[in-house]
């Protein structure tokens, strides 16, 4: 049971700062190739636009035609074709997060979904190889899930401000300023720091994570948002990190008042990545699924959706009679992945994820335990 803290009490979080200023994103080691000495580099297929790419994606163009113009449709077809052949010679599945274009998430994605959703596929699936359409540590997660089977991501620049914000060592600094204290790592981390932790969460299960201990102090880390939201939701004291999502602590309330004041019936739909004064605006607080969700079931006239700008668009096409007002804030290492990119991995099977196996084995029990969680 989550219990809910009247909002004018102030709950009780203790941020813990990072020891030293953090540098730019250390991008991950390569694979070494041994997707491509397994499976064989294929040739790279032909690219144009003609009468068969146009029929066989028709289907396709119908969902994302009200944001694809038909003029640019010829662009990425011969792409979503190609890819979408490959993916069955290789016994591939793409899967893509809430956050991925239109034409990824809608024309070439076997699975999409949030954090959870996609981790749980990952466990689930019973392809070869496993393409990450979303940031690196969602593709760590996918390997941590499935050891023995290719997991390519097809920009391994594609990073994140949450994961960059804290490391292994941080989190063994925190469990001796905190002995005992239980340490919850949003999945938004490192392998080396999930495997520093006792269980992980994702935005639409840390209450329930938290909770799970049974104890009154809990170190929710790194995205310090999340975590006194959190701490709004549940009576456990929660000790959080100084990190931020680069993308949602650029919301501010007071832009969200300025919506509200335009239109008073308009509904705001913010992710907990949001700093508090945002949340404070928000008719409704959740994870990416969460929102989609909102929409799909309450039927708002308008909505704010304050999170990345492909969520509006992608939840669009499947809620065509909400309007939506779209305070947008891209994230840079989501759009790292683009059809091109998608189409080199699974021809040339790169960028492998590796993980070094003796962190592998305890970030893998962080991830279990969470998913294994009972709801
Ligand atoms: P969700 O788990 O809500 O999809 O969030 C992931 C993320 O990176 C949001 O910025
Ligand atoms: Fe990380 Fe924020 Fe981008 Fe999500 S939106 S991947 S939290 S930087």
């Amino acid at each position: 049971m989550v219990t809910i803290v009247d909002r004018n009490i102030r709950p009780e979080v203790e941020v813990v700062t990072p020891p030293v200023a953090r540098g730019d994103f250390v991008v991950p080691r390569p694979g070494t190739g041994a997707a491509a000495k397994k499976f064989g580099v294929l040739p790279m297929p032909k690219l144009e636009w003609n009468a068969e790419v146009e029929r066989e994606t028709a289907h396709l163009y119908e969902k994302v035609k009200h944001i694809i113009p038909s003029v640019e449709w010829p662009f990425h077809a011969p792409y979503v074709y190609a890819i979408n052949k490959l993916k069955k010679q290789r016994n591939a599945v793409l899967l893509a997060h809430n956050y991925q274009t239109p034409e990824i998430y809608n024309c070439v994605a076997d699975f999409v979904g949030d954090s959870l959703q996609l981790a749980k596929e990952a466990a689930k699936s019973k392809a070869d190889i496993i393409i990450q359409g979303g940031v690196h540590f969602m593709a760590e997660t996918s390997k941590l899930l499935n050891p023995d089977k290719t997991v390519l991501i097809p920009d391994l620049r594609a990073g994140c401000s949450l994961a960059q914000s804290i490391t292994g060592e941080d989190v063994r600094l925190l469990r001796e300023r905190y002995p005992g204290v239980p340490v919850v790592t949003y999945v938004n981390t490192s392998a080396d720091v999930k495997a520093e932790s006792d269980i992980c969460c994702t935005s639409s299960n840390a209450v329930q994570v938290v909770e799970s201990f049974g104890v009154d102090r809990v170190i929710c880390i790194p995205d310090e948002f999340l975590a006194r939201w959190v701490a709004t939701q549940t009576k456990v004291k929660i000790i959080a990190w100084k990190g931020h999502c680069e993308v949602h602590e650029r919301f501010t309330g007071e832009e969200l008042r300025r919506y509200r004041e335009a239109d008073p019936g308009v509904q705001i739909l913010a992710h907990p990545e949001c700093p508090p004064d945002v949340i404070a605006e928000a008719d409704f607080t959740g994870s990416t699924s969460g929102i989609l969700n909102y929409v799909k079931t309450k039927k708002p006239k308008r909505v704010v959706m304050v999170t990345e700008c492909s969520m509006a668009d992608n939840v669009q096409a499947e809620a065509p009679d909400t309007e939506f007002v779209r305070p947008c804030n891209l994230c840079p290492h989501m759009k790292r992945i683009t059809l091109p990119k998608i189409l080199d991995s699974l021809v040339y099977l790169r960028e492998e994820v590796e993980i070094d196996p003796a962190i592998a084995a305890k970030a893998r029990r962080a991830v279990e335990r969470m998913i294994h969680l009972k709801s």
